[in-house]
């Protein structure tokens, strides 16, 4: 294709990895603007560094504010966002890093995209499930109540779609759960699972 080849380096991702002591992976967060997905993958990384694992958070806002402003809020520059951040994910776990992501990635065919350019078990979504009146009701940004009043156009959950995960690995109720609950879920999936030692 475009007369590319691609050129495999000595250095590969196992031998990352065991430098590292970890298995890689992409630990995809995934719900509506203001459910919680960063502080949970805030505390989360917090808990993971304690431990030595070598991570690197994601962030929807950090990364619309560098790699990817270019981008708006239709679903045309959602799907190029989320399309970058898995290609960029999917260096990370090629350079032995354990990537947590924080996007809302409203649309489940882009999130199957980020999980298809991984290995299959590379890839742990995790739903943080909020209810739109709760995010609503917290609005931590104001962001809802421009959606509502019209300022903010193709807003997640109002004038935009949300389409629920139907099989996450990982699906935490961040209504009656607390941030650190969910983030000790977490943990133990990934023990159980053995990406932990
Ligand atoms: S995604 O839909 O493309 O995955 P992303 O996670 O990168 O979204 O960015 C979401 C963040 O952008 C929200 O948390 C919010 O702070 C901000 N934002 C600004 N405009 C919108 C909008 N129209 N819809 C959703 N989020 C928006």
């Amino acid at each position: 294709m475009n007369n590319l080849v691609l050129h495999k380096s000595s250095i590969n991702k196992a031998k990352r990895a065991s430098l590292k002591q970890q298995k890689p992976c992409v630990i995809w967060l995934t719900g509506l603007s203001g459910s919680g997905k960063s502080t949970i993958a805030n505390a989360l990384e917090v808990e993971l560094f304690k431990l030595n694992y070598h991570t690197y958070l994601l962030d929807g806002d950090n990364v619309r504010l560098g790699l990817n402003k270019d981008l708006d809020f239709s679903d045309k520059s959602r799907k190029e966002n989320i399309r970058r951040i898995a290609e960029l994910a999917k260096l990370f776990v090629d350079s032995g890093i354990i990537v947590i992501s924080a996007f809302i990635s409203p649309f489940r065919s882009d999130r199957r995209l980020a999980r298809e350019l991984v290995e299959e078990d590379e890839f742990i979504e995790v739903f943080v499930d909020t209810s739109l009146d709760e995010c609503e009701r917290r609005d931590p940004k104001g962001l809802y109540k421009k959606a509502r009043s019209g300022q903010i156009s193709n807003f997640t959950g109002i004038s935009s779609a949300y389409e629920k995960p139907l099989n996450a690995q990982i699906h935490l109720n961040n209504e009656s759960n607390s941030v650190q609950t969910n983030v000790a879920i977490i943990l133990d999936f990934l023990k159980h699972k053995g990406y932990l030692k």
